[in-house]
């Protein structure tokens, strides 16, 4: 009786375990799904900084690692579907290098060194992460500002940014909000049309 009583334990002991095992297996099934999804190629041939013929592309991937003295791979795998932090970071580049209309020798000499521009560039980084905006808010192509690139270059002159920096352009406009002014700005913008008897 005791025995028989053991041997049905065990037995919904194995059921309970197959449950377990299938529950488990049912589990991993959804997580492979999104392995698949991943591995998907999202990007492709698709990046407006490469242009022209397949061989100018190829030229231009070419002049990337050269430029940087390094393998593809630091950057991503051979499908294009997994980036390194680098390969993210350049993908930011790559549309900054877009709204200026240059290449990364624009900037980088190497992987640690810059142009004398670099100042210059990091605290156009700066501002538009204060600000919110991207280069092209301001860049349209080589040498060419937009109408608020052209207003920015002025209040750029007027209030010393080069020294003084982005926060200081915080008096006026808000934060985050692409040069949207702020209830002093709108006070100032008043002012300014009084003057002008608009
Ligand atoms: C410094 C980083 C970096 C290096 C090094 C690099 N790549 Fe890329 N590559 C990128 C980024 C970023 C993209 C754009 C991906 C996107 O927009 O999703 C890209 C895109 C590409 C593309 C698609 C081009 C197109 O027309 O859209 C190919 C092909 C490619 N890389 C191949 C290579 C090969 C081959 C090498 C080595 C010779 C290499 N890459 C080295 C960062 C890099
Ligand atoms: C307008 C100037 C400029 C251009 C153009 C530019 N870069 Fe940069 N890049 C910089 C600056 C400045 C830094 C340093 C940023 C920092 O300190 O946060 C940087 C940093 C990087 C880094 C990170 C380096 C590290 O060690 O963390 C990578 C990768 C990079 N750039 C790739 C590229 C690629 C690829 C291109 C061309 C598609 C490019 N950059 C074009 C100015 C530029
Ligand atoms: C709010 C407007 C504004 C934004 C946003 C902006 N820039 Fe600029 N940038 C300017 C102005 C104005 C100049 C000066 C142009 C001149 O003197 O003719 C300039 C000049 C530069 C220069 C020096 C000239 C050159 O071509 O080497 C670099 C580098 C530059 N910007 C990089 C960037 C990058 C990179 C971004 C995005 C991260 C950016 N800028 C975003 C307004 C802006
Ligand atoms: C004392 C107030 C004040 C300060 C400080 C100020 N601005 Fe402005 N800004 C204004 C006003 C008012 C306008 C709107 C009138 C106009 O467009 O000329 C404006 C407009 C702009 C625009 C155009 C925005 C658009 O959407 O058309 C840009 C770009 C800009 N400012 C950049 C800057 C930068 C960069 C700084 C910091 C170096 C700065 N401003 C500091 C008052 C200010």
């Amino acid at each position: 009786m005791l025995k028989l009583f053991q041997k049905k334990l065990l037995k919904v002991h194995v059921f309970i375990a197959c449950i377990a095992i299938s529950f488990y297996f049912e589990a991993l099934v959804p997580s492979n799904a999104e392995q698949v999804e991943k591995n998907t190629p999202s990007v492709t041939y698709s990046n407006p900084y490469f242009k022209g013929t397949r061989e100018e592309r190829d030229a231009q991937v070419k002049r990337i690692s050269t430029l940087f003295g390094v393998e593809c791979n630091f950057c991503h795998n051979e499908d294009l579907t997994v980036f390194s932090k680098e390969g993210e970071k350049s993908k930011e580049m790559m549309k900054a290098s877009v709204a200026l209309g240059v290449e990364c020798d624009h900037c980088h000499v190497d992987r640690k060194h810059y142009k004398e521009n670099e100042q210059q560039a990091k605290k156009m980084f700066e501002l538009c992460e204060i600000m919110g905006t991207e280069c092209n808010f301001c860049h349209a192509g080589k040498d060419k500002l937009t109408a608020k690139g052209e207003k920015a270059k002025t209040a750029f002159l007027t209030r010393a940014w080069a020294i003084e920096g982005t926060k200081q352009c915080l008096e006026c406009h808000t934060e985050k909000k692409q040069f949207a002014l702020n209830f002093n700005g709108w006070q100032v913008l008043n002012a300014m049309k009084g003057l002008k008897g608009m």
